[in-house]
């Protein structure tokens, strides 16, 4: 429900702070448990994730991914003609999606009983929350405030021709030429939309290469597929400095380069959107902007807890999600077990897409030595793949004589093999262990099996 009380201050068990993936699952959780909770929000309930984030930036993806479908129809021997994108069409789709996750997650909130209060809220005390000259008490609080898209000195976004995105996501046309800056997630998956839907791309990245947080091998797969689908790729190029020009955009990298295209994206990080709330001066412990918290989630103020982007780790709305349903559970009582933050999986909903759980090779290696064994599958051997006609591979880490602690796949709808894959790493799973489970044919996961089959020493294929 919608709070229109306005009497000044109200208790409750839990004061949560933000409605995002974080802030909405520790509310549903508590309230399944009985707790009496009131949910502060400014924006819309869902969030980031729902409504400028993981939920419309896939709707763009699968649209993008039926447009190749159209163009690429003769080579599975289908005719048809790729006539162009209707952005019109494309965003109303989106917002279809998102409309639909909203009623039902809103329906949900309702459901059980959860207040809540529209506005923006501030701590203004140990355990209050102020918000529309309100003040909302509770035993606990949870702090959920999310996290903001970042942009550079000198780099002023003006949601024209210069976009985090947040303004990318609204476009009304397609632009004719891009420049993507940052070669990170948010860079790749729009880099990968907006090919697709038939604009000349570049994307700058300081880094010597696309997706630096994964496996070395990730990134050069990725590197190739994006070379081939014309993608322009500048590593190792720090942004300078970015005027605009009549058309566009022109783009200095650091050593003069310069580069220019009709409009900008910025995707250089997310960061915790913490200022001004109060939180410094209620004593919560803060580094570079982060709230700090234990294993457990917990401030070092008593009684109030931090989940979702704010805490240092993964940026991802499933981290966020599975940290507001451990903190419900913990203010219930029922002291659940800590989130292991090195389980958790990652997707990159790119074309190829990436999938990655546990340690890259080189981690693993600086954490083991040389007792590490790695493999890497072809998915040319896999005849699902080959129906699809994607390129890629599945790459384990052992420890050697011990278990799976990465695994890593590129590939057309890598992301769906990810829960097989992180079952195996969360449960500390041999490659000896999986070698035996039937997988289905023909699937994609029968690469992960034979990757698996061939680490324990009984392959089936060719492999490396
Ligand atoms: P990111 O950290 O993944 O990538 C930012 C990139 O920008 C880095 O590669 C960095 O080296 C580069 N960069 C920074 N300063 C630069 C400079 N001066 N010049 C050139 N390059 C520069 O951050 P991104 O892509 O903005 O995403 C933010 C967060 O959102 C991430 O934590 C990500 O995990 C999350 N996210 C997750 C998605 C998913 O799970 N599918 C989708 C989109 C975002």
């Amino acid at each position: 429900m919608t709070d229109t009380d306005t009497s000044t201050e109200q208790d409750y068990d839990l004061v949560v702070l933000g409605a995002g993936s974080g802030g909405y699952a520790c509310a549903l959780r508590a309230a399944q448990l009985g707790l009496s909770v009131v949910l502060v929000e400014k924006g819309k309930v869902g969030g980031t994730c729902l409504h400028v984030g993981c939920i419309p930036t896939k709707a763009l993806l699968h649209a993008a991914e039926v447009a190749d479908s159209a163009r690429e129809s003769e080579q599975f021997g289908v005719n048809a003609t790729f006539e162009g994108i209707d952005m019109g069409g494309v965003n109303k789709y989106k917002d279809g999606v998102v409309s639909r996750l909203f009623k039902g997650l809103t329906g949900l909130v309702k459901g059980r009983g959860i207040t809540v209060v529209e506005g923006e809220g501030r701590l203004a005390g140990p355990r209050t929350v102020e918000v529309n000259g309100r003040r909302l008490v509770g035993r606990h609080v949870v702090l959920a405030t999310g996290s903001y898209s970042k942009s550079l000195p000198g780099l002023e976004v003006d949601g024209h021709r210069i976009l985090t995105s947040e303004h990318a996501l609204t476009l009304d046309r397609v632009p004719a030429s891009v420049i993507v800056l940052g070669g990170g997630v948010i860079g790749c998956e729009f880099a990968s939309v907006w090919r697709s839907f038939g604009a000349d791309v570049t994307i700058i990245e300081a880094l010597p290469r696309l997706v630096a947080a994964e496996d070395e091998a990730v990134s050069t797969a990725v590197e190739r597929a994006f070379r081939k689908r014309k993608i322009a790729l500048r590593t190792g190029a720090p942004f300078e400095s970015v005027e605009t020009t009549d058309a566009g955009v022109r783009l200095t990298v650091q050593g003069g380069d310069t580069i220019e295209a009709e409009v900008l994206l910025v995707a250089v990080g997310r960061g915790p959107t913490t200022a001004g709330l109060g939180y410094e001066e209620q004593g919560v412990a803060m580094e570079r902007g982060f709230v700090l918290t234990d294993e457990r989630l917990r401030t070092n103020v008593d009684g109030v807890y931090a989940v979702g982007d704010i805490v240092p780790g993964l940026q991802l709305a499933h981290r966020g999600f599975q940290q507001g349903i451990f903190v419900a559970e913990e203010i219930a009582g029922l002291a659940p077990t800590p989130i292991d933050e090195a389980g958790i999986p990652r997707v990159t909903y790119s074309d190829p897409e990436i999938a990655s759980v546990g340690m890259t090779e080189t981690a693993a290696r600086s954490t083991y030595g040389d007792a590490v064994q790695t493999l890497t599958y072809d998915l040319g051997g896999n005849g699902k793949s080959q129906i699809l006609r994607t390129q890629g591979f599945v790459k384990l880490v052992r420890r050697t004589d011990g278990p799976v602690v990465g695994v890593h796949v590129v590939g057309a709808r890598a992301g769906e093999l990810i829960g097989e894959a992180q079952l195996i790493y969360n449960w500390e799973a041999h490659p000896e262990d999986v070698a035996p489970l039937v997988h289905a044919h023909p699937t994609q996961n029968e690469a992960l099996g034979e990757a698996h089959l061939a680490l324990a020493g009984k392959p089936l294929h060719a492999h490396s």
